[in-house]
């Protein structure tokens, strides 16, 4: 018990609330601690995860096209995680002077501030651990900047939680400022199934890890094992879903925020992972004050570039 760290109050908030939800639910943010964000490095190199592969192949090619004359002179990236694609960017524009990384998790946000110090030492790289589903404070930047958000994190968010969050996101940009994102597309359902099933087990431990992540920093006692691994497309709302489904009658105590039970087969929802088309992204950035400028696709995966559109009221 040496280890474990005081729960902020934050942390409990959501872990109650979740909870107390029916069904029950926990947020996607829980997976990344260390261990988790290596899972997920892991999950990006499966035969099964396409996504990550096709994400890279688009902006290796797309890049300089679209940012050549664009010229950033910095990039902030919400969710940097690895920063392995950012060097697709960063490679397309030699004149950007700072990078922001912006993750929830700390530790891996240092090494990843490491190695790209270390492989572009021109380059100021200022590092914001924060959660960006909440406020976070940017630091000033030379202009124009490009806000990148790739890995169709944006799927981690139902429809009206995407748009908040492209709404703040396009509330820290100039007008001469661009917004580039990945996203993953509706496709046939098995080929999507697969990818959160892999035949390795990855993204099962990726999944179950979650549990320890809450247990590590709020000190409560899910047994970890006794949950398994569940993940399916919801045809109706274009989503994956992804579930942790207890094996048996479970008790969980979360001390300071209260105590509950699951029956055998009960879910605890922990991440829905929605696709989209390009009505469907035109219609997140509408509402969130972005037009679609530029958009490529492989049939898979899309990469789109957003420019704000000055809002009438
Ligand atoms: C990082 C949220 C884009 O939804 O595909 C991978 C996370 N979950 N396998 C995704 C994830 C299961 C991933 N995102």
């Amino acid at each position: 018990m040496a280890e474990l760290a005081a729960a902020d109050a934050g942390v409990l908030d959501e872990v109650r609330d979740g909870l107390g939800r029916a069904p029950k639910e926990l947020p996607p943010k829980f997976f990344y601690d260390e261990r988790g964000s290596e899972l997920f490095e892991a999950i990006t190199r499966l035969p099964e995860y396409y996504l990550t592969r096709a994400e890279a192949a688009l902006l290796g090619r797309w890049m300089p096209e679209w940012l050549g004359a664009l010229r950033p002179a910095s990039l902030v990236e919400l969710g940097a995680g690895s920063a392995v694609k950012t060097r697709l960017i960063l490679d397309a524009i030699p004149a950007a002077q700072v990078y922001v990384p912006v993750d929830v998790s700390a530790d891996f946000l240092e090494s990843t501030a490491r190695r790209v110090r270390g492989a572009y030492p021109g380059l100021e790289v200022r590092a914001v651990a924060a959660d960006f589903t909440a406020a976070f404070a940017l630091p000033g930047l030379p202009h124009p900047t490009l806000h990148a958000f790739l890995g169709s994190t944006i799927g981690n968010f139902a429809p009206d939680d995407a748009v908040a969050l492209l709404r703040a996101t396009r509330a820290r940009m100039g007008t001469h400022d661009r917004f580039l994102m990945g996203v993953d597309l509706r496709k046939d359902p098995a080929t999507v199934e697969a990818a959160y099933n892999d035949a390795a087990g990855v993204t099962a431990e990726f999944n179950r890890n979650m549990l320890r992540v809450v247990n590590a920093r709020t000190g409560a006692d899910f047994d970890v094992d006794a949950y398994e691994h569940r993940a399916f497309y919801h045809r109706a709302e274009h989503r994956i879903e992804m579930h942790l489904v207890a094996s048996r009658a479970q008790t969980v105590t979360v001390p300071g925020a209260g105590r509950w039970t699951l029956a055998a087969g009960e879910s605890i929802r922990t991440e829905i992972s929605c696709k989209h088309d390009r009505a469907s992204i035109e219609a997140l950035f509408a509402a969130a004050g972005l037009r679609v400028e530029r958009w490529e696709d492989d049939g898979l995966f899309a990469i789109v570039l957003g420019v704000p559109v000055l809002e009438v009221a």
